[in-house]
């Protein structure tokens, strides 16, 4: 089976509400697992960064799903490439709360910690997506 590896940016819109993050995940985490997709998202209370992995036409079909959502807009492609291997299978969809440790690793791919995922080259959002499943296993590990 060969594995896609898609990332976007989005925007919130008008109709998101704060507890709306709770929503989207449980959505994600349910449907995906489903079409055993992988993948990690972040947010900012402004913008969206998701990366999803999975099987081509499952992937196509859940970013299609999520592009019709009215709770975000804008939506924008920053990287769409067959890989070997998943970088997210740990989770159906993972998750950072925004946090200051979040900042902090916006600030380190941004130029200022106001995250803006649009001005962000895709290696580099990728990259904070992976620092931000690093800080999940550690805070796990620590939890335990
Ligand atoms: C930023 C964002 C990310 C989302 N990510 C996913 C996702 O990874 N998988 C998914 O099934 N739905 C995701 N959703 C929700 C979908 O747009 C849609 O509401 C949901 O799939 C509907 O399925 P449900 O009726 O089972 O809840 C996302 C929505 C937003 C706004």
């Amino acid at each position: 089976m060969s594995l896609v590896c898609l990332l976007y940016a989005s925007t919130i819109s008008d109709n998101f509400e704060p507890d709306d993050i709770k929503h989207i995940l449980s959505s994600a985490q349910r449907n995906n697992a489903k079409q055993h997709v992988t993948g990690m998202l972040s947010f900012n209370r402004k913008y969206f960064l998701q990366c999803l992995e999975g099987a081509r036409e499952h992937v196509n079909e859940i970013y299609h799903r999520i592009a019709r959502d009215p709770r975000h807009h804008r939506l924008e492609v920053l990287d769409y490439q067959y890989v070997n291997k998943r970088s997210f299978s740990e989770w159906h969809m993972g998750y950072l709360q925004d946090t200051h440790t979040l900042s902090e690793l916006f600030y380190k791919y941004s130029p200022s910690d106001q995250f803006d995922p649009y001005n962000m080259s895709p290696d580099g959002a990728f990259l904070l997506l992976q620092d931000i499943k690093t800080e999940i296993l550690n805070a796990l590990k620590e939890s335990r």
